[in-house]
């Protein structure tokens, strides 16, 4: 990863929501934060949990100044990279900030106030001694019910089937998490058309990627 930044960290504090105490106050309450207070103006907004480098975020900014885009991404170095990339482009629409986006999702987001919440690729955590770090568990599945609205989408992509399934088995056990037909997969037209950088790595490698979408009902 590129390690020198061409933007100070004032230019990337427009883009960036400051979590206050994220790592001093672990375990106090965070308030609820309207959109309003986020973004300079109110349209659709779309949570991505864990963005990594940031490329949906970026490439959707871009392609849709009709909707806002918040990103949660737990490690600070892919925070700064990806809004870095943000700030570049000037994107009024797009967010990022910094911390467990389990946290955000439970004390930060207002109930009922978010159209999509995509999470694609997150870590499968292979070792059993990991396993407790897995993001998607029945916990994170109601905190994603707590902040869509009704009619809301989930939107799931991973390489590892083994998440897939058993994504898919917990979601079928929640009757409110309808599920819809898969999203397509694109055919890129350049080197960044991809949905992440973690999806370009995998479809170059040619392995399967496993989509889903869910209706909040
Ligand atoms: C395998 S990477 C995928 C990155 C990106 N979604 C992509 O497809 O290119 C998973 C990302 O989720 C982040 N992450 C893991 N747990 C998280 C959490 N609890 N809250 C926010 N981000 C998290 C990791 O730091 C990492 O950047």
């Amino acid at each position: 990863m590129r390690k020198t930044k061409r933007l100070p960290r004032e230019a990337l504090s427009p883009f960036l929501l400051d979590i206050p105490g994220e790592w001093t106050m672990a375990g106090r309450p965070l308030d609820p934060i309207p959109w309003t207070a986020i973004f300079e103006q109110e349209r659709p907004v779309e949570v991505e949990v864990g963005f990594g480098k940031g490329l949906f975020l970026t490439n959707s900014g871009v392609a849709r100044p009709d909707t806002n885009f918040f990103g949660i991404e737990i490690v600070r170095k892919y925070q700064l990279y990806a809004t870095e990339r943000i700030a570049l482009r000037n994107l009024p629409n797009v967010r990022t900030c910094c911390a467990d986006a389990k946290r955000i999702l439970r004390e930060v987001v207002v109930p009922e106030s978010v159209a999509v919440v995509h999470v694609f690729f997150p870590d499968p955590w292979w070792k059993t001694k990991h396993k407790k770090r897995l993001l998607f568990t029945r916990e994170f599945a109601d905190m994603v019910l707590r902040v869509l609205k009704m009619g809301g989408v989930l939107h799931f992509v991973t390489d590892v089937q083994d998440y897939f399934e058993m994504v898919t088995e917990l979601l079928a056990g929640i009757p409110a998490f309808a599920l819809l037909d898969p999203p397509a997969e694109n055919n890129p037209e350049h080197d960044m058309d991809y949905l992440t950088n973690f999806e370009r790595k995998f479809r170059r490698e040619g392995r399967p990627i496993h989509r889903s979408r869910y209706r909040k009902v």
